[in-house]
């Protein structure tokens, strides 16, 4: 039986756990990447740009980038880059790239044409993003009719509890509170199906040390990524590393990893002490529908197989 490949969008700001999210996808026999939209996060927009195409030299694919928001919505950027370096990928030599691959579109109009030329072949796209989320909410807003050529938007971001940027808030949506409060009243407005992977199934999807040498000695990707862990912050190489953004997916093509439940979410966006926070209403205090998919769990074991054997079996050229 031939299985028709799940068609991606990977709006993202690498990032060393973007780095190795990015192999994951694009490695896979079981995913289609149309496009990567880059936005402001970790570090600049310039920085995550030329890291993807870095990236996609090194993993020698030929994927359209499009560069997106320079910045948040309304507050100033904050960057990651006391975790992920100046760089935003330190730790790793990597050669020439090929800028060819970045599209004239800005990230917005890029997402939407893709989406819109599978609308006409009657196929959706599955959007996954690792980053802000500034890129998505301004293309929904601005084509809100794309709305219903998604299939599902995989969310990297929030927290059921405390946060990694702020006391409550998450990385991601501590970047940009509005954009994420955008894509979480559109899905309870429009039914758009919204899964998020947070914080707390990306704080037991680490990378112990002897992990990380059997990666280095898997592949050349796998070196660059064992290069990139001894310069990452999120963890420690000692006591395990967060593997965050590959939780999203981990989430497509190992779901049997998560535990997930349907809930209401929305961000805070006024709050001066909790800016970002993200408000996942577990046990319906606030009386509202179900908006999003929540993977309030991970199976370690589950996750660390998939994740070893995913890297082991890059098909390199
Ligand atoms: O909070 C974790 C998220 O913030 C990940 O996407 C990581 O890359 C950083 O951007
Ligand atoms: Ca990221």
């Amino acid at each position: 039986m031939i299985y028709e490949k799940r068609k991606i969008i990977i709006d993202t700001d690498p990032g060393i756990d973007d780095a190795v999210a990015l192999a994951l996808a694009l490695f896979s026999d079981k995913l289609d990447v149309k496009l990567i939209s880059t936005v402001s996060g970790n570090v600049s927009l310039e920085k995550v740009t030329l890291n993807t195409l870095k990236l996609l030299n090194l993993f020698d694919k030929n994927i359209p980038v499009a560069k997106g928001s320079t910045r948040p919505l309304i507050k100033k950027a904050i960057d990651a880059s006391d975790i992920h370096g100046e760089t935003g990928m330190d730790g790793y030599d990597f050669k020439q790239v090929d800028e060819s691959l970045i599209v004239k579109q800005h990230a917005v109009e890029a997402i939407r044409n893709v989406i819109t030329e599978n609308i006409a072949n009657n196929s959706k796209i599955t959007i996954v993003a690792i980053g802000p989320l500034t890129n998505i909410a301004l293309a929904i807003r601005t084509y809100p009719e794309i709305i219903y050529g998604i299939e599902e938007l995989v969310i990297m971001g929030g927290s059921l509890g405390r946060g990694n940027s702020g006391v409550l808030s998450e990385f991601n949506f501590d970047c940009d509170a509005e954009a994420a409060k955008i894509v979480f009243d559109t899905a309870t407005e429009s039914g758009m199906k919204v899964t998020v992977t947070p914080l707390d199934v990306g704080l037991k999807a680490l990378v112990y040390p002897e992990e990380s040498e059997q990666i280095k000695n898997m592949n050349i990707i796998g070196d660059m990524f064992y290069h990139l862990f001894k310069k990452y912050r999120g963890g420690s190489f000692g006591t395990g590393l967060k593997m965050y953004d590959s939780c999203a997916i981990a989430y497509i093509l190992c779901p049997e990893c998560f535990t997930i439940e349907r809930t209401y979410v929305d961000i805070e966006t006024t709050g001066t002490l909790t800016y970002g926070a993200s408000i996942i209403d577990l046990r319906n205090y606030m009386k509202k529908p179900a908006n999003a998919r929540v993977c309030i769990d991970i199976n370690e074991n589950i996750f660390k197989q998939w994740f070893m054997k995913s890297i082991a079996e890059f098909n390199i050229n």
